[in-house]
């Protein structure tokens, strides 16, 4: 048997680590660790990030405000709460590239995929399709369903759900283009995740929006998976509207508020919309008036006042991308993956995997998703019980391993991978 390539010792990822490409800011994070104080190789931030050192403080300073200002803390105090939502706006678009007043912070996601189907779905005559991925995250079936639902078509008819090619895990641009084009005269909206949860494929936002456009059909995106993984530049794509959730990439915090984009050009037009008092004018909310009269951002979505206490929080974590910034973030995210993809192939001699995310560095965030040969939430566990790594499953034969460019290491993904083979070799 040859000798195990260089990238396969342990030295060499600690060396990477210390020496060649340090982390980019795992010192700003709280590493979770074993019974012995070491902390473990934390590869599921795909799923829910890690808590930055610097939230319990934004926490506190605005419990402080509401226990010594009390209802002035609304306009008064570090942060007045009336205008933080601005405040998470700013890093916000610079994260999905977007203009600050295209984004509004609020809900959770799937709320937030209800709020803009609302306005961007709009069934009429034979046009009334929304055209998404067979294999989307199971809420964002159940939003859409029970959208169609709500305005009286028929969800098995009216949801064009793509599948792979036979014998294929991700979907080809090309692939999703064609449909568009010959089903054109059908299709409202689509709406597909763009970072797939399972496959961890990102999609070619700017050609399918672009697909989408050409047929008439408003184009919006899921970025659960996308937001703080990938650089994305909404505005300039001229994508419709997006969603996403602030736990995952972004480390908010477990439910925190999620983030929704409307590009400029429907904030001033004639979309319908579900609106409460944060849909009108700061300067005219205590008018009372019956009539809305509504803002021409973003915000105009936001219906109710700002949850400020699961705010705060996003905010800390917002400020981390703000230093580090997405190019910084998307570069590291290639060399992780990359090196990933090298140490799995190198022990992996009797193909007993396979990594169903697309190889190519234009089609993958950090997301890695193995298919493996057992069980695969029991093999999680066994990971993390005998040797510290904790990624999750996905039925029926997933792994999936997310190195976080903002706080995992070198040497995290050589214990990921090592521990997998050596629990696939103890079966
Ligand atoms: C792609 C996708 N959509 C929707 C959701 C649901 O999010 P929420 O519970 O915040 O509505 C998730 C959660 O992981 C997700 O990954």
């Amino acid at each position: 048997m040859d000798a195990p390539a260089e990238f396969a010792n342990e030295e060499y990822a600690l060396d990477r680590d210390l020496n060649l490409d340090p982390p980019l800011a795992r010192d700003k994070y709280l590493l979770p660790t074993d019974s012995l104080g070491i902390p473990i190789a934390y590869l599921a931030g795909n799923s829910l990030g890690l808590q930055p050192k610097s939230t319990r403080a934004a926490l506190d300073q605005e419990l402080d405000s509401w226990a010594t200002l009390a209802v002035r803390g609304h306009s008064h105090g570090a942060h007045p709460w009336m205008a933080f939502p601005s405040l998470l706006a700013e890093p916000s678009a610079a994260i999905v590239g977007a203009k600050p007043h295209e984004i509004v912070m609020m809900n959770s996601l799937t709320i937030n995929l209800h709020m803009l189907l609302a306005s961007f779905y709009q069934p009429r005559d034979q046009r009334r399709k929304i055209v998404m991925e067979d294999y989307a995250f199971s809420s964002d079936s159940y939003a859409i369903r029970s959208h169609v639902a709500f305005r009286g078509g028929d969800p098995d008819e009216d949801i064009i759900r793509l599948k792979p090619r036979e014998g294929e895990d991700s979907l080809r641009t090309q692939d999703v283009i064609t449909v568009l084009h010959q089903r054109g005269e059908e299709i409202s909206t689509i709406l597909f995740g763009a970072v797939n949860y399972y496959s961890g494929e990102y999609m070619d936002i700017p050609a399918i929006t672009a697909a989408a456009h050409d047929v008439g059909a408003f184009a919006g995106w899921d970025l659960a998976h996308a937001a703080g993984n990938l650089p994305m530049n909404l505005h300039d794509w001229n994508v419709d509207f997006a969603a996403w959730c602030s736990y995952k990439y972004l480390n908010a915090g477990p439910g925190s508020v999620a983030g929704a984009f409307i590009h400029e050009r429907h904030h001033a037009g004639t979309l319908p919309r579900l609106e409460g008092w944060w849909t009108n004018k700061p300067e005219t909310r205590f008018v009372m008036n019956p009539v809305v009269d509504p803002l021409e951002t973003a915000d105009a979505w936001a219906v109710s006042n700002p949850p400020v206490l699961i705010m705060a929080p996003a905010l800390s974590a917002l400020e981390v991308f703000s230093d580090v910034g997405m190019p910084a973030i998307h570069a590291r995210c290639l060399q992780l993956t990359h090196y990933m993809r090298q140490l799995i192939s190198a022990l992996d001699t009797q193909n007993r995997v396979h990594v169903i995310t697309p190889s190519d560095p234009d089609r993958h965030g950090a997301q890695l998703s193995i298919r493996v040969p057992i069980e695969p939430f029991a093999l999680i566990e066994r990971m993390y019980q005998n040797y510290g790594v904790l990624g999750d499953a996905r039925n029926p034969d997933i792994i999936r391993l997310a190195p976080i460019p903002m706080y995992n290491t070198f040497h995290d993904v050589w214990r990921a991978i090592t521990a997998l083979f050596l629990e696939l070799d103890a079966q």
